[in-house]
């Protein structure tokens, strides 16, 4: 295949980048990015070479100590952007290529001062999955292809710099900026390039742990992040030496899309998981879980993004139990069914979106983008180890990672590999069932514990009148509330919030994921004590997994629609590009 990757211009045939050299400017004034980018093949080669663009301005091509060189920039195609065919001479080596981004380039998001925690400087932050490098750096932008880089990034003065690389020095330029070094000498794909650039300071938390912060939240983040030492050595006995040497996090500006990115050597967090009492850190489990699965064996497009997603919840979850115990896991399990079924529902006229192995031809990667690849991936990976036994599935994921290592590799791989190692295994589980059909197969494993079933089983019974005790009350630890919560009936009454409120104190939650499943219910029951909160949180959050059911949910009554609609008008210019297309599609599907 020409082309293995329906979400990219690269082309097999032609040189592949080995190496990448960049030279970026950080101009905040004009909200853009003066690049230089030198591709380095792997062998010399010639002729076409076509890169992924989007919304670049691209200023000159040349080979290095050879001048210019012919180039053509085809029309923009809505999903994979702008190719960018250049003409090798003959046994090239490299090729240069001086550039700017556009203002709207969907990789980054440029924050005024008053949108971070010190209003007092602006910041940028990359976010670059699925497809979005290609609007920050001309490149073969597709996990098939997998580059070292080396960056030296200007910036402001008094502002720092960060990427997923190991910092190599700093210094003052003479026109008073800064310039920043960094290389990052492993292999990784074009969606793990990532860069920030802010008033930033760092703690140490153990000799190879640092989180990075601004200076209002780093001690905040230091403390809730101090076990992090711990969990890289739980997942070390998992899964073998931390490849990356070392594993440092930035917590960003609450605009930040995601819950967690993991960019190698800096895994990338939202600030909603300072929740003030450790409660969040399974997002740090998954994004740390990411270096072996995902950032050391990679999936080789969108199309296979369950081998990424499914085996890192199910690292999560196993971390979670040796850290937290078994019912610890079992809540992880749950809440993960509950966004399971979400998504179904919401894919309930797309099955070809329910199912593990994709065919996205034509299909943009952030609009296939849900908890299925996540929840129904993880319980594929947890049905094969039921199916022969945990140490004999360790056993196997060494061996996988060993023969994988920083490759990205499809399903049909995975697939190729399981069957000689684990004969037999894939059609006992019925693997088919989850790779190539929609939906869930009825033999999918459960998870239960009797905790769980006490809050469900408690939950359920809400309609005829069961309520938990006060020592329930007092006792439950946020994961317990959070699947209690999860659990109850959408349609809950204004005197049924007012009653959860008055007893859990849900409005003053730190724990975002249970204030947040809070103002989804008291939204959905048009209650009217929760509506202030409700701007505030979908005023400073961006996170696209609070948005979408938050504003979901204000589309019940016409009252709330309205509220949502002037939120939406008024908070919209501090998304994130990706968050405010996520809540136009929400807002669009509202009733008239
Ligand atoms: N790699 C993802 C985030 C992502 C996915 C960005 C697709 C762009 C496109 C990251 O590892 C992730 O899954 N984050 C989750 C955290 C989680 C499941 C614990 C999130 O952001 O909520
Ligand atoms: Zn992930």
């Amino acid at each position: 295949m020409r082309r293995p990757d329906p979400h990219s211009y690269y082309d097999s045939t032609q040189p592949k980048t080995r190496r990448l050299r960049l030279k970026l400017g950080v101009d905040f004034a004009e909200k853009r990015i003066d690049g230089e980018a030198i591709l380095e093949f792997g062998r010399p080669g010639s002729g076409s070479l076509d890169l992924d663009t989007k919304g670049l301005e691209i200023r000159s091509v040349h080979v290095p100590g050879q001048g210019p060189i012919p180039w053509e920039l085809g029309e923009a195609d809505p999903i994979l952007g702008n190719r960018l065919r250049i003409q090798l001479p003959p046994d090239a080596q490299e090729v240069a290529i001086a550039y700017r981004t556009a203002p709207d380039a969907m990789a980054l998001q440029w924050l005024e001062p008053e949108q971070t925690e010190g209003k007092v400087a602006p910041y940028l932050f990359s976010q670059c999955q699925q497809i979005h490098a290609r609007t920050m750096v001309p490149c073969q932008d597709t996990p098939t292809v997998r580059v070292s880089y080396q960056a030296e990034v200007t910036v402001p003065d008094g502002l720092t710099a960060v990427m997923s690389a190991g910092p190599t020095g700093d210094e003052r330029t003479r026109d008073g900026r800064r310039v920043f070094r960094f290389a990052m000498p492993q292999p990784i794909p074009s969606y793990l390039l990532a860069l920030a650039v802010g008033r930033l300071e760092s703690r140490d938390l153990s000799p190879r742990a640092r989180v990075w912060a601004e200076p209002e939240t780093v001690e905040a983040a230091a403390w809730e992040f101090a076990g992090v030492e711990d969990m890289i050595l739980k997942a070390e006995g998992l899964f073998g030496p931390y490849p990356w040497d070392r594993y440092d996090m930035l917590v960003l500006p609450p605009s930040f899309p995601y819950g967690g990115m993991e960019n190698p050597r800096m895994t990338f967090l939202t600030p909603t998981l300072l929740a003030g009492d450790r409660s969040l850190v399974d997002v740090v489990a998954h994004e740390l879980a990411h270096s072996w699965t995902g950032n050391l064996v990679t999936n080789a497009g969108m199309e296979h993004f369950w081998l990424n997603e499914g085996f890192t919840v199910w690292a999560e979850r196993r971390i979670l139990r040796i850290l937290h115990g078994e019912d610890a896991a079992a809540l992880g399990w749950a809440t993960g069914q509950k966004a399971l079924e979400e998504s179904l529902a919401r894919f309930k006229d797309q099955p070809q979106l329910t199912v593990l192995r994709m065919h996205l031809d034509g299909v943009d990667p952030d609009d296939a983008f849900s908890s299925i690849p996540y929840e129904k991936g993880a319980r594929l990976v947890a049905a094969l180890e039921r199916e022969v036994g945990e140490e004999r599935f360790l056993r196997f994921l060494r061996e996988y990672m060993d023969a994988f290592r920083f490759t990205s590799i499809t399903t049909e791989q995975f697939c190729t590999f399981a069957a000689a190692k684990l004969p037999g295994a894939l059609e006992a589980v019925d693997a088919r069932a989850y790779l190539d059909r929609p939906g869930m197969p009825a033999t999918a494993p459960e998870f239960r514990s009797v905790q769980l079933d006490t809050l469900t089983v408690l939950a359920e019974s809400w309609k005829d009148g069961g309520r938990p005790s006060l020592h329930q009350i007092a006792s439950w630890k946020p994961s317990e509330l959070l699947v209690y919560l999860q659990k109850l009936p959408r349609d809950l009454s204004v005197a049924d919030c007012a009653w959860l409120d008055e007893h859990f104190h849900l409005m003053g939650r730190g724990n975002h994921e249970i204030l947040v499943e809070w103002l989804t219910l008291a939204a959905a029951a048009d209650y009217e004590p929760a509506f202030s909160k409700i701007r505030e949180v979908l005023t400073r959050v961006g996170r696209m997994k609070y948005l979408r059911p938050l504003y979901g949910a204000l589309g019940r009554h016409a009252r709330t629609r309205t509220l949502a609609r002037e939120i939406f008008a008024a908070a919209s210019p501090g998304y994130h590009g990706l968050s405010r297309r996520v809540v136009q599609s929400v807002l669009e599907a509202y009733a008239a």
